[in-house]
């Protein structure tokens, strides 16, 4: 089926999201959809999937304008949208997942069996090896977004919309999505596919369009230059390698000796893991999801309930403080789940950048809240991390995702700070924020602070580390210097270290 937009227009407020948009996408298309934080991706597509309604504009399916009340509407038209954040219900089997979406659509089925075999029936033609009968919860975050797809074929969808899908896969999974796309393509499907990562889009990329503040600004060959796509995307050309000068390290420090967490699940998430981070270094962990890095930062920052081993930051205990007192001892945190943990949606920007620090000067004094202090802080924070809104009184709820984690790290990097511990710091964030972001946690580094960051992305690893842990089952297979190859710290993030790989751990 071919996808037509024409002309779709949106405001919120006097902000223009989308601005007389033209998008033309075929059967058998892979369609990358590019643009920095706040360029008006998720809105069109939104707009697509009857979430939202345009202010005028037209979608055609085929050649026939289609008017889309809500997502049910747009479903039964054949369009599928795979969300960052999925809509499964983690307590159901993979088929019960099915068959939800399934009542309230004309070719629906309602009972089991029928979904089971439906499960089985597109698992067996993409290759995906996904049991009807697991619970969500069980599988692995890859296998959940394999759900979503199998849940948007079941209702046979012709065009896929896939929105920053691989934020939250491993490399080996990203990998698998993408020859899943590539099938689906082979099939017939029109895909539209939005990615901040550039590898992703010379992989898949048939087309590409380009968007900035709400306009389509262009097209560029799946054969553009990273420094191509980069410039097109943010209008300015963008230094894809951090500089940096070599760490000089202070006497001040985070030690820990002997660490581990039992999870919630009563697992050994982290396992008996020792390190030190000095002033001036950086120290990236890196390692696939879900070996233990959360927990291991979490540990860090008291929100680890059964935690052995000691912590301590220049000599002083931090081990099992409450948070608010290891804030108070000048810890910045950036966590992996930004929505969950770091922002509250219905508060405004100004009042996220107060967050945990509302029990004094110079916000607080006298038991009032300085509003104006408040308001110049908040229009300076907005200003120099480059937040793409309206203005500081905006819900953080209303912001795009790569806008939103730019009000944490806004947050974060403008205390004071004696140790700094960044999960995914640049998830979700445009090349060109990136390059901000990466050149503030060094200049964090200079500032004589102790910095962990943790990533998955060897890029970001690389780019960042003056050392570098790899993390794999809860421990750290070794500590290794932040020029070793990426060969080697594959085998690594596998559990094996290569002969003749000098490692500190
Ligand atoms: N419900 C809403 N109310 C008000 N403004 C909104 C709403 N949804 C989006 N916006 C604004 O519209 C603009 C476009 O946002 P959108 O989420 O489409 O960006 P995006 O291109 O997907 O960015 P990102 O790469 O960060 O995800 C942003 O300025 C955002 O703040
Ligand atoms: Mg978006």
């Amino acid at each position: 089926m071919k996808l037509e937009l024409r002309g779709i227009t949106k405001n919120f407020g006097a902000l223009v999201a989308n601005d007389h948009i033209e998008l033309a996408v075929e059967p058998g298309e892979i369609h990358c959809l590019l643009g920095e934080n706040g360029a008006g991706k998720s809105t069109l597509m939104n707009i697509l999937y009857g979430l939202y309604q345009a202010d005028s504009g037209e979608i055609l399916l085929d050649g026939v304008a289609q008017h889309f009340a809500g997502p049910g509407d747009a479903m039964r038209a054949g369009i599928g949208m795979v969300h960052q954040h999925f809509m499964l219900i983690p307590v159901f089997t993979v088929a019960e997942n099915v068959m939800l979406g399934h009542e309230q659509s004309k070719a629906g089925f309602l009972d089991l069996s029928a979904a089971r075999a439906k499960v089985r029936e597109i698992s067996a033609r993409f290759g995906f090896h996904v049991d009807p009968d697991a619970l969500i919860e069980d599988l692995p975050v890859g296998v959940q977004q394999r759900v979503e797809i199998i849940k948007a074929l079941s209702r046979d969808a012709k065009v896929l919309v896939f929105d920053e899908p691989t934020a939250v896969l491993t490399p080996q999974e990203t990998d698998e999505l993408m020859v899943i796309m590539k099938q689906l393509k082979e099939s017939g499907t029109a895909i539209v596919f939005i990615t901040h990562k550039l590898r992703e889009v010379r992989e898949v990329a048939d087309r590409i369009t380009v968007m900035r503040l709400g306009k389509v600004v262009g097209e560029a060959e799946p054969t553009a230059t990273n420094a191509e796509l980069a410039s097109l995307m943010v209008g300015r050309s963008v230094e894809l390698t951090v500089t940096k000068s070599t760490a000089v390290t202070g006497e001040h420090a985070l030690v820990v000796e002997g660490l581990s967490v039992i999870d919630a699940h009563g697992q050994v998430a982290v396992d008996d893991v020792s390190f030190e981070v000095r002033a001036g270094e950086i120290l990236a962990i890196a390692g696939v999801q879900g070996n233990g890095q959360t927990e291991l930062t979490e540990a860090l920052l008291g929100i680890q309930n059964r935690v052995t081993g000691t912590i301590t930051l220049d000599g002083k205990n931090l081990r099992d403080l409450p948070i608010n007192e290891i804030l108070e001892a000048g810890v910045g945190f950036i966590p992996e789940d930004r929505q969950d943990d770091a922002l509250i949606a219905e508060f405004t920007i100004a009042e996220n950048l107060m967050l945990d620090r509302a029990d004094g000067a110079p916000f607080v004094k006298g038991g009032a809240l300085q509003l104006k202090y408040l308001a110049e802080f908040a229009t300076e924070k907005v200003r120099e991390f480059d937040v793409r809104t309206q203005g500081i009184g905006t819900m953080v709820g209303r912001l795009s995702g790569g806008n939103q984690q730019k009000v944490v790290l806004a947050r974060e990097l403008s205390r004071d700070l004696r140790l700094f511990v960044a999960a995914q710091p640049t998830r979700g964030l445009d090349v060109g924020s990136i390059e901000f972001v990466h050149e503030r946690i060094v200049a964090t580094r200079d500032s004589g602070v102790p910095v962990i960051v943790v990533s998955t992305e060897l890029d970001e690893v690389v780019a960042l580390a003056d050392r570098i842990a790899v993390m794999y089952r809860g421990k750290f297979v070794g500590i290794v210097p932040g020029n070793t190859s990426r060969e080697v710290l594959g085998l690594m993030m596998a559990g094996e270290v290569p002969a003749g790989t000098e490692v500190a751990a």
